[in-house]
């Protein structure tokens, strides 16, 4: 399988709750690196271009007031697959049909407090991660 870099953040309802390191350490336990990371406030013209692609849905209003509400960790994993890899950690974008142990079963409250996001292809890895992070930000790890 290939190596992969992924667009990851701990939103703003797990970075409340301490989950930071958990999150974090589920990441690593499952053999994916952290090769770059930043805490930061999204600002409402960031939310909106981050999640575009939703732009119009119903749930829209309320995803950019939750994403805004307070700081998130945003972080570039890397790793075989590590696209999918994530997905699998992370769990169904809906809590309520999140496997047991996944991020979202174990901290997310709703589906629109869900804990975590990760890229879901190729493509939207490209854009996400640089949308938070120039190439010089992203470390080459051994
Ligand atoms: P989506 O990209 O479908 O999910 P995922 O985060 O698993 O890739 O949706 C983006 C976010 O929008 C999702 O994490 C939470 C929010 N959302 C809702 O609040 N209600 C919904 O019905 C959907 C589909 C998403
Ligand atoms: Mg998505």
């Amino acid at each position: 399988m290939a190596v992969e870099r992924t667009l990851s953040i701990v939103k703003p309802d797990a970075v409340a709750k301490n989950a930071i390191g958990d999150i974090y350490s589920r990441f690593e336990k499952a053999g994916l690196k952290i090769v770059a990371a930043k805490m930061l406030r999204l600002s409402r013209e960031q939310a909106e271009g981050f999640y575009a692609e939703h732009k119009g849905r119903p749930f829209f209003p309320a995803l950019v007031d939750f994403m805004t509400s307070g700081p998130v960790t945003v972080q570039v994993l890397e790793g075989e697959g590590a696209i999918l890899k994530n997905r699998e950690l992370m769990g169904a974008t809906n809590p309520k049909e999140a496997e047991p142990g996944t991020i979202r079963a174990d901290f997310a409250e709703s589906i629109d407090a869900n804990a975590v996001h990760g890229s879901d292809s190729e493509q939207s890895a490209v854009r996400e991660i640089g949308f938070f992070f120039a190439a010089s930000e992203i470390c080459e790890r051994a």
